[in-house]
Order: C-alpha cells, then sequence, then structure tokens
C-alpha cells in the first residue's frame, strides 16, 4: 500500500507552506495531539512525616513522607492527571540481600497505595515491582554467589506483587527484568481473586546510563555493586525488544511500557506498530535532568523542550509517557 502518491504537478502548484501560513490552519492539519490523559506521574515516597527532601540532580522533583504526598497527588488530580507511579525510599538499615522489606504489607509503598486510594480512589494508582529499592546491593534481584538468580528473584516478586494488590494498588508494574515474572505474577494474582489488577510491564528495559538521578533519588546508587546488565537490555538489541514484549503479552500483561523513552523512540514506534498493544514510554530521571541543567544554563526553554518531547512520544505511537515533567506538562497544557 502506497499512503502517499507524488503529485503529478508539483512546485508552484503543490506549496507545503500554503498549510502552515496562519496558527488556524496549523490546528486543523495538526495530526498529533498531547492530552492530561497521556500522563503518569512518578513520585518517591519516604517514611516520616512533613517531609520534603529535594533531590539535586532533579530540579523540582522531591521525595515526599506519605501525608505530603497526599498534598502533592491532590495538585495531580485537580490538574486532571489520571496515574500515579509510586517509586519507595527505604532506610539502609531495612535493606538486606533478599529486599524482604519488598513482601511487608506495611512497607512504605503498601501504606501509600492505601493512603492514596482512601484519598482519591477515582485516580490510578501505580507501583513498581522490583527488589533494587530494598536490597542492600541495589539490584532488582536476589544475590546468590554473585549472580542475580532469576528463580530466586522471582519468588520474591511475586509476593510484592501480592502485597501491592492486597494494598489496593490498580496497576502492577514490573521493572525489573527477570524471566517469567509477568506469567508468575498473573497467576498468584487470579489464584488471589485480584482478577482487575492491571499489569504494565517495563518489557523493554535496557541497561542505560540515563537512570543516574533516579538512583540518587531512591539512595540505591551508593549501594549498587555492578551493572545491571545480566538482566536489563543492551542498547545495541533492537529486534530482542519485540521478544520481550511478544513474551510479556502472552504470559499476561495488559499494558507494556518502553524505557528510557527518547534515545529509544524507535523501539516504541516497533512496539506499537508490531503488537497494537497499549503502549507506554518512560521519559526517565537522566532524561528529565539534561532539559532542566540546559534550561537552567539558558540553553533551551524547557517548556517548549517539554511539549516537543512529549509530541515526540505521541508520534511513535505511544498511548502515555511516565514523565517527571507531567504536572509541567498539565499546567502548560491548561494554559
Ligand atoms: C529499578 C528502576 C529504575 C528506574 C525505575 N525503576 C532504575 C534502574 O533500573 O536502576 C529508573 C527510572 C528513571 O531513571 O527515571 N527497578
Amino acid at each position: 500500500m502506497t499512503l502517499f502518491n507524488p503529485p503529478a504537478r508539483h512546485f508552484p502548484y503543490t506549496r507545503m507552506r500554503r498549510n502552515r501560513q496562519a496558527p488556524w490552519v496549523r490546528d486543523m492539519v495538526q495530526e498529533n495531539h498531547v492530552s492530561v490523559k497521556d500522563l503518569i506521574w512518578p513520585i518517591f515516597i519516604v517514611d516520616g512525616e512533613n517531609e520534603r527532601q529535594p533531590i539535586a540532580s532533579m530540579p523540582g522533583v522531591e521525595r515526599y513522607s506519605i501525608d505530603v504526598a497526599i498534598k502533592e497527588v491532590g495538585i495531580a488530580a485537580e490538574l486532571g492527571i489520571p496515574l500515579i507511579a509510586l517509586f519507595p525510599i527505604t532506610s539502609a538499615d531495612k535493606k538486606d540481600n533478599d529486599g524482604s522489606e519488598a513482601v511487608n504489607p506495611d512497607n512504605v509503598a503498601c501504606r501509600a497505595i492505601r493512603a492514596l486510594k482512601e484519598a482519591y480512589p477515582h485516580i490510578g494508582i501505580m507501583c513498581d515491582v522490583a527488589l533494587d529499592p530494598y536490597t542492600s546491593h541495589g539490584h532488582d534481584g536476589v544475590l546468590i554467589d554473585g549472580k542475580i538468580d532469576n528463580d530466586a528473584s522471582l519468588e520474591m516478586l511475586v509476593q510484592q506483587a501480592l502485597v501491592q494488590a492486597q494494598a489496593g494498588v490498580d496497576i502492577i508494574s514490573p521493572s525489573d527484568m527477570m524471566d517469567g515474572r509477568i506469567g508468575e505474577i498473573r497467576e498468584v494474582l487470579e489464584e488471589n481473586s485480584f482478577t482487575d489488577t492491571m499489569i504494565m510491564s517495563y518489557a523493554a528495559k535496557y541497561a542505560s546510563a540515563f537512570y543516574g538521578p533516579f538512583r540518587d533519588a531512591v539512595q540505591s546508587a551508593g549501594f549498587l555493586k555492578g551493572d545491571k546488565k545480566t538482566y536489563q537490555m543492551s542498547p545495541a538489541n533492537g529486534d530482542e525488544a519485540l521478544h520481550e514484549v511478544a513474551l510479556d503479552i502472552a504470559e499476561g500483561a495488559d499494558m507494556v511500557m518502553v524505557k528510557p523513552g527518547l534515545p529509544y523512540l524507535d523501539i516504541a514506534y516497533r512496539v506499537k506498530q508490531q503488537f497494537q498493544m497499549p503502549t507506554f514510554a518512560y521519559h526517565i530521571s537522566g532524561e528529565y535532568a539534561m532539559l532542566k541543567a540546559a534550561a537552567a544554563n539558558g540553553w533551551l526553554n524547557y517548556e517548549a523542550g517539554i511539549m516537543e518531547v512529549m509530541m515526540a512520544f505521541k508520534r511513535a505511537g505511544c498511548d502515555g509517557v511516565l514523565t517527571y515533567a507531567a504536572r509541567d506538562i498539565a499546567r502548560l497544557l491548561k494554559a
């Protein structure tokens, strides 16, 4: 199928600039649109009360205690943001080799889920499933004899997903990249009658240098030994991402995520084209930090830059974007 037939007569009869001459006509021919409904806002949660801890490498982002998170999520809900993603921070004394705090039904993630669902039943709450906030070595799985043991990790991840479901989370989002986790999590959810709990799998997650500021935010940077290359994907690979996504869909994922965002726009595009599933991109911490840093130096305009980034995701076919800039974007859309 050809989408485009070259005009029989071209310039000057065809002038591409005619449709660009004024805002009203540019609006009429605009192919893609960004809506507040496309936004997922991630927040970092710490223990305590009245806590707001700025994160130096992510200007404008703070860690909140649950009471503060309730206020801040209220602002997001007011702006129309449909979904909040939670990332817990665990103090060093609660971290261990197996990440056992992850399966504590009263850990800070589960308490935040309960509090936020109670305060805002009409918006969605999703929560990361991975062991890295809870392990003494900073890895997403269980370390045995110097290796991240896939199947031992699965046992923990499944329990972690279950305590989150019991706390009332709407969407489980496994970001650990262990093999088989989507299927095992789906099975345990069904067995426990959590038939409506959605899974958004971080299906194609790459071993990226752009996660740096996030690891500052969750304070896992100082703990992490080595790298995550035995479970996260190589930036050199594209076809492999389609294989990962196919498996996660077969295992019971309702939605899939590509991460990082902009450097992997080709992957997001291919995933959407291939599977036509709800497809999301994670505009990650390093991408956000780059924009903020350039803007702080007066090298580019943050507002225009972040809107262009959003449009790029939409153009690639993404159904939504997880971004630290979600509230900024929602405000710009209202202005
Ligand atoms: C880990 C996790 C990471 C991010 C989200 N979940 C980092 C990692 O894999 O080390 C990064 C998000 C970001 O950089 O914004 N499960």
